[in-house]
């Protein structure tokens, strides 16, 4: 037999391989709430405009409301025969309530209700994947306050630059994710229109009311022009390259994660609970998470580029092409939901070895630019003042003291400029200190950055 829901003009029934390999049911079934939801304001929407009377409308509310409870207790039978989600749940309504279940797709073509779906569905991730962003800065910025006082060497170029606190440190990966935060936010906003009643793609003959379906949705406003309704699919590159940044974010923070727990760095102590052992060797205790989300990170860059190449020669209207945008779209959502949930429960655990920051901020000669400026201001030109103080470091790499370990009259070989009030900005403490300004890593500072950032937080 030919298929039920478009076989009226086949002569002979579909190649079952065929049949197989053109169904997407197996994976956009997960839209299925998405779908309900659709067919519901649909079908009110043609009750209203008269299309449909209030029996019928009522009629086809109570049966979708049926197949969707059996779906959720997964007593659906789920057809490859019927290809897709959307037919799929339309047969069971008609199974369910008669030939009224037949008038739900009056004015409306899978185009624009699979159009509808996905945005629907990006509209849920975007809110749960932001929820879970939002707890890991709110961990960050708490961590950060704890850590305000903690000294750590910064790094450029990996190699020892300048003392930075510990504070400042999380707090940029925070100022990272608040711009995440805003790209998935704009990526909302801009998503959220209505495309139903684009029908195929030229619009329909009914005297259908979008405002009205737009309305029933939550969506701002229904699309402009039909054409564009259906084949648009930018709005989900949009967000699988907004979550390509946030997973290239997450991995850099991963990278240091992975470095600092190492025995090399002993910066950071990450919790037993979220790292795993070797079934080799008894002593590991190996950073699996932030290894992981590292890994992931390909995942999504892969999705990006796969929804990029997926579009960029279908011409106008809707295309088959067009399925194959679920599965890297959702793969993208799930992965970015649950690296983010994972290092929202792992960053405020994260325990700072204090003292062995310190002690690596004392190694690599972190105030010798401290020196320089402390030079300067006592009317030595700056390029003078580094090379003077660069003699001082090549002594000190000689005789294995820091800068801050010098006798006055060792620095005074250096310079004469030199006084004892230069051992106030010589300590680790005084350097990050005087660097008081906004953005500027002392401690006063990035309490104050806290709390713009909780602010900022507040008023989501
Ligand atoms: N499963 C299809 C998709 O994901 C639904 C739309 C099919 N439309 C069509 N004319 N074949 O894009």
């Amino acid at each position: 037999t030919t298929n039920a829901s478009w076989g009226g003009r086949f002569t002979e029934a579909t190649d079952a391989f065929v049949a197989r390999f053109t169904a997407s049911v197996d994976f956009d079934r997960r839209m299925y709430r998405q779908d309900i939801l659709g067919s519901i304001a649909h079908a009110k929407m043609l009750c209203k405009v008269g299309v449909l009377t209030e029996q019928e409308r009522d009629d086809i509310l109570r049966g979708l409301e049926e197949v969707r409870i059996e779906i959720e207790r997964g007593e659906f039978e789920w057809s490859v025969a019927l290809e897709d989600v959307h037919m799929n749940i339309e047969a069971a309504l008609t199974k369910k309530i008669g030939i009224t279940g037949k008038k739900l797709h009056t004015g409306r073509s899978r185009n624009d209700q699979v159009a509808t779906d996905i945005r629907l569905y990006l509209r849920d991730e975007i809110d749960s994947i932001s929820a879970e962003l939002t707890r890991l800065q709110q961990g960050l910025i708490e961590l950060a306050e704890k850590e305000a006082d903690t000294i750590m060497p910064g790094f450029t170029h990996l190699q020892t630059a300048q003392p930075v606190t510990f504070g400042h440190h999380l707090l940029a990966w925070n100022s990272m994710l608040e711009r995440d935060y805003s790209r998935l936010q704009d990526c909302r906003a801009r998503m959220n229109q209505l495309p139903l009643g684009a029908a195929a793609l030229a619009g329909t003959t009914y005297p259908i009311d979008r405002h009205y379906t737009a309305e029933l949705l939550g969506f701002d406003a229904p699309t402009e022009n039909s054409l564009d309704s259906v084949s648009d699919r930018d709005f989900a590159i949009e967000f699988t390259s907004a979550g390509a940044l946030i997973m290239m974010h997450l991995s850099r923070f991963s990278e240091e994660l992975v470095l600092w727990a190492s025995a090399q760095f002993r910066f950071i102590d990450l919790p037993d609970r979220f790292c795993t052992g070797s079934s080799i060797m008894p002593q590991k205790k190996n950073p699996d998470v932030p290894e992981l989300v590292r890994g992931k990170t390909g995942r999504v860059y892969g999705h990006l580029m796969s929804l990029l190449t997926l579009m960029k020669s279908q011409p106008l209207a809707y295309n088959k092409d067009n399925q194959e945008d679920k599965e890297p779209l959702f793969d993208a959502a799930d992965t970015l939901r649950d690296s983010l949930r994972a290092f929202a429960d792992m960053a405020p655990n994260l325990i700072a070895r204090k003292d062995d920051m310190r002690e690596a901020a004392m190694r690599g000669f972190s105030t010798a630019t401290d020196l320089a400026d402390y030079v300067v201001r006592k009317g030595i030109p700056f390029r003078d003042a580094h090379e003077i103080v660069g003699k001082a470091v090549a002594y000190g790499l000689n005789t294995g003291k820091d800068l801050s370990e010098m006798s006055l009259e060792e620095l005074q070989q250096f310079s004469t400029e030199i006084t004892a009030d230069v051992f106030e900005v010589l300590t680790l403490e005084g350097s990050v200190a005087a660097r008081n300004h906004i953005g500027g890593t002392a401690p006063d500072q990035v309490r104050a950055a806290a709390l713009r950032a909780k602010d900022l937080i507040a008023t989501r």
